[in-house]
């Protein structure tokens, strides 16, 4: 399309300057050296005649009659199809253009024509050759190349079949090549000329690349699973050890609790225990002491005497209980290593409980677990414990009931639950968060120390586990009864 324009100027200029050959050759040599595929330059009068030509330029009045006879006039200029032409005996694909050199009324005046050397477009078009395989070309409507391949295809020699190009200004589709190989090939219509550009590429070196790209995708594929991998044991790595931290602190918070409570029971327990240590032993003091003045006097029935050192021998007996119970207490010191069968010990329990149990028409039921792991505590921690609370159970049904005893293994929580159920009297909302509590005792005098629960809760504490209660009295149910569950960790 330049080399066009350039024709059109130097015609306007031409009919504007005349025929001066001088002027002339200064325009083609500047337009040769602007653009040095310019072969030559030829200038023909209204007759035809040559009034101007290039040095070693042919004049051959046949071809440039046979350009303007041919009518293609595009922008009203004539291109002749590429020609092979020979200079200095080298055969060379050229390109003629003519323009006419009209007056002001647009009657020709003369006519211009140059030679292009075409060799240079297909030096463009090879530029464009991409890869291995691909090449681009350039061929007019019968499929003639009119630029050289990359593979050997020789312009004005050669040609490929164009049935697959359709009315379309491009296209693409799979065809042989003019090689005989299989090529994916791509086409684009130049504009204002009946040339295509054609782009062609070996379905080989495709499928390879297809190939590569899948491989690559695999690679890619792995590669990001094994991120999504390696961030996802990152994070929950990070999770874990903040779970860690956070149950550590827990723990010894829980501990810090702990150690506070112990404190304060320990307050309650000393100030408790000299209390009631005291009364069976001033008692005891006192008794004696009347049943000694009265074996001075000796006037004194033996009977009497004899009442009053059995109320001696029930303060004594009373003192002792409330001592064995403490001892209990700091004689149960945990190894780490012992773990005991929740359901065997409750089962060897109830096999010394159990007649006592039908004396007092109290039927026992039992609902144990099975395959249960074992609680980490020694048997004799996890027997009294039981002991305590299977005989506050007991004591609660005076006139007889039901004794539930179930057991359970909550894995979430990796713990033993324990419930020891019974149908007696209840636990009245104001004495349930005094159960635990030393010497809280409703029993009657001498029958009970209150060290039970207070005993069985803080060994259950320093197990890592609780007992909970729950009860209800007959003010405010139809059925009263009372479960203490007792929990103690597998692990
Ligand atoms: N299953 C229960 N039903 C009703 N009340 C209960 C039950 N268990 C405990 N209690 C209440 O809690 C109090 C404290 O119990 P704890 O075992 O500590 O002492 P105790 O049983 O009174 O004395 P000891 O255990 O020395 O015989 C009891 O006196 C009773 O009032
Ligand atoms: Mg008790």
């Amino acid at each position: 399309m330049e080399r066009v324009n350039d024709m059109n100027t130097l015609s306007n200029i031409i009919y504007i300057f005349g025929f001066d050959s001088t002027m002339l050759k200064t325009h083609f040599d500047n337009m040769k050296a602007q653009y040095s595929s310019y072969l030559s330059f030829l200038v023909l009068d209204k007759s035809g005649k040559s009034v101007f030509s290039t040095p070693n330029v042919f004049y051959d009045p046949a071809l440039f009659h046979s350009v303007d006879e041919s009518g293609n006039s595009w922008l009203g200029v004539c291109v002749k199809d590429v020609f092979m032409f020979t200079i200095r005996q080298a055969q060379i694909p050229v390109l003629m253009i003519c323009a006419p050199i009209l007056n002001g009324s647009e009657e020709r005046y003369g006519r211009l024509c140059a030679l292009v050397d075409f060799r240079l477009v297909g030096a463009m078009l090879r530029k464009s050759n991409i890869e291995v395989t691909g090449e681009v070309y350039l061929v007019d409507k019968k499929g003639m190349f009119l630029s050289a391949s990359r593979f050997g295809a020789k312009a004005l020699t050669d040609h490929i079949s164009m049935t697959a190009i359709a009315a379309r200004k491009q296209g693409l589709y799979e065809t042989t090549d003019y090689r005989g190989e299989r090529v994916l090939q791509a086409y684009h219509k130049v504009d204002a000329f009946p040339w295509y550009v054609m782009a062609d590429q070996d379905m080989a070196e495709i499928l390879n690349r297809i190939n590569a790209l899948e491989r690559e995708a695999v690679v890619y594929g792995v590669l990001t699973a094994m991120i999504v991998f390696v961030l996802a044991f990152c994070i929950s790595t990070i999770i874990v050890n903040i779970l860690k931290a956070k149950y550590r602190y827990e723990k010894e918070l829980e501990f810090q609790v702990i150690q506070k409570e112990k404190l304060a029971s320990l307050g309650l327990l000393t100030s408790g225990l000299a209390h009631e240590l005291n009364t069976p032993l001033a008692n005891a003091l006192l008794y004696t002491q009347i049943a000694k003045e009265e074996l001075d006097e000796s006037e004194t029935e033996t009977e009497i005497i004899q009442e009053r050192l059995s109320t001696v021998v029930d303060e004594v007996r009373q003192g002792s209980k409330i001592i064995r119970n403490l001892l209990d207490f700091s004689r149960h010191t945990q190894s780490d290593a012992q773990t005991t069968d929740v359901n065997k010990t409750l089962t060897k329990l109830m096999g010394i409980a159990g007649p006592h149990c039908t004396s007092k028409k109290i039927k026992v039921k039992k609902e144990l677990e099975k395959g249960m792991p074992d609680i980490k505590a020694d048997a004799s921690t996890l027997q009294a414990i039981l002991t305590n609370l299977v005989s506050n159970a007991i004591e609660a049904m005076p006139d007889g009931g039901m004794l539930r005893l179930k057991t359970r293994y909550v894995p979430v929580l990796k713990i033993i639950k324990t419930e020891i159920a019974d149908s007696g009297t209840g636990i009245h909302k104001d004495e349930l968060i005094k159960i635990f509590n030393p010497f809280f005792t409703t029993k009657k005098q001498g029958e009970g120390t209150g060290l039970g629960l207070f005993v069985s809760h803080q060994m259950a504490r320093k197990l890592g586990g609780d007992i909970k209660v729950i009860s209800s009295t007959r003010e405010n149910s139809i059925n009263s009864g009372t479960v203490f569950t007792l929990e103690l960790p597998t692990e």
